[in-house]
């Protein structure tokens, strides 16, 4: 219950590359997107751990992907249309997008100039954006998309299968298949239309609003209402079977599996609308009107993605990892990260759901699982890096971000007691539902709701090196 969603050999050190070299990391951290030269739109939102994510300048706020995928070849054929507002006046601004050949760029309805460097395309209107207008970037593509490997070296974004592929882009691989503002800092509502062989079935965020079969292809439209952040987009495609149906509560639930994964998943999946009934209890009500499961068979992933409104799975889940990605939804998805340093206020708080949920169901109580992590010993991977620090995008989802990340949520329950802490858990996701969030507004928060002074046991909890409450190693 306590181990990251991910394999193995990423918990082994030598996995741990920078892709970026840190003198690029320091300077775009210092320049900051505010002071980007001129008219220019920045490369990077500033993230020290991805400093080319996200690009400065405007905001995108809806995306309208229209995709065909041909699993025999592997090949993609894309169109993008973005709908975003300028920032600043904007001589040029970037895109994130990798590999694919571009074959059109217009900026509304008039042809671009572009240039493309690594994951940066860069894009000069034939005309000067003014601060504040709304526009419209056309960018027609195609192509073999395949992932991009993560400084932990896990692979994410476009991960060809053998029935199709499976697509997640934490933190990055979004880049992999549309063009995009690739930070979790910018949501946007988004449209998918997706044309598939018609034995394959294409699953996105949201609801699914229609499908079509001619001519031996099959075209699924979906809609994503509520602001999304680009990693938590999918098009995952392969052979599945669908339920689709719809709750007490009027949620609707699409469900997509993989046969293979079928008898596994199927009684775990049942378990869905309960779950989401019982984290609303909780974190408050369930952020979106959409829901569901994609239960692929990705045996090179590793790991499972809580895509907004229906997590994709690498393979058929426990209902502990149900449970987690779930939790996302409110702690992820509809509260993103400002940073990805801060990425404890989505896998710390999501893998605490799993301790509650256990503590609630019969399992062991929170206490019982926090006192197991906290017999592990003080060289124990667990307290290499405090989880408010990992340091850098190697780390992110590393041992200390899942379980210490919990511990430290499990450490303010026991200072502050249950009716404050739960007060915290539903006051955070409403704050900051369909917004962004940092850690530092979290402890204001969770200062403000208890009344306690709270700022020593997020220092020792989220910063101190080593383990808390007994000597460093080092
Ligand atoms: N956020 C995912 C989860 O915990 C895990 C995840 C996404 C991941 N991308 C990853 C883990 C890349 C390792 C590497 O549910
Ligand atoms: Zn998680």
């Amino acid at each position: 219950m306590t181990h990251p969603r991910r394999r193995p050999a990423l918990l082994r050190r030598e996995a741990v590359v920078a892709t970026v070299p840190v003198a690029v990391a320091a300077l775009l951290t210092a320049a900051g997107p505010a002071t980007a030269a001129g008219s220019v739109g920045a490369p990077g939102v500033g993230d020290p751990y991805f400093p080319l994510a996200g690009n400065g300048g405007y905001h995108v706020s809806h995306y309208g992907l229209t995709l065909g995928y041909e699993p025999s070849s592997r090949h993609l054929t894309g169109k993008a249309v973005l709908t975003a507002r300028a920032t600043q006046r904007l001589t040029r601004f970037d895109l994130d997008f990798k590999g694919l050949k571009i074959t059109g760029l217009t900026v509304d309805h008039v042809k671009a100039g572009y240039k493309r460097d690594g994951q940066e395309l860069a894009v000069t209107p034939a005309r000067p954006l003014r601060k504040g207008q709304t526009f419209r970037v056309t960018v027609a593509y195609n192509g073999t998309p395949g992932p991009v490997t993560d400084p932990d070296g896990s692979l994410d974004g476009w991960i060809p299968t053998d029935d199709g592929a499976f697509v997640a882009g934490e933190p990055q691989g979004a880049m992999t298949w549309f063009p995009a503002n690739n930070h979790p800092l910018d949501k946007s509502s988004y449209d998918f239309t997706i044309t598939v062989p018609e034995d394959r079935t294409a699953v996105a965020n949201g609801v699914l609003l229609g499908q079509r079969t001619k001519n031996g292809r099959t075209t699924f439209r979906w809609r994503q209402t509520e602001p999304m952040a680009a990693y938590l987009a999918t098009a995952t495609v392969g052979k599945f079977q669908v339920r689709q149906y719809t709750t007490r509560d009027g949620l609707k639930v699409y469900d997509a599996v993989d046969p293979r994964e079928a008898s596994a998943a199927t009684p775990v999946l049942e378990r869905l609308p309960s779950v989401l009934e019982w984290e609303s209890r909780l974190f408050g009500p369930y952020p979106f009107r959409a829901a569901g499961s994609i239960v692929d068979r990705a045996p090179n992933v590793g790991y499972a993605l809580e895509t907004q409104t229906r997590p994709v799975y690498d393979r058929a889940p426990d209902l502990s990892t149900l449970v987690h990605e779930s939790a996302h939804q409110w702690f992820g998805d509809s509260v993103s990260l400002t940073s990805w340093k801060d990425i404890w206020l989505n896998e710390g708080f999501a893998t605490y759901a799993e301790w509650l949920y256990a503590e609630q169901h019969g399992g062991d109580s929170a206490q019982q699982t926090f006192d197991g992590l906290y017999a592990t010993p003080a060289d124990d991977g667990l307290w290499e890096f405090p989880p408010g620090d990992p340091g850098s995008g190697a780390n992110i989802f590393g041992t200390p971000v899942y379980a210490r990340g919990a511990m430290t949520l499990h450490v303010l329950r026991t200072a502050v007691g249950d009716r404050a802490f739960f007060r915290i858990l539903r006051a955070w996701a409403t704050a900051h539902r369909h917004g962004n969030g940092t850690t530092a507004q979290f402890e204001r928060l969770a200062e403000r709701e208890s009344g306690h002074d709270l700022g020593a046991l997020f220092q020792t909890w989220l910063y101190g090196q080593g383990k808390p409450g007994e000597p460093s190693p080092s």
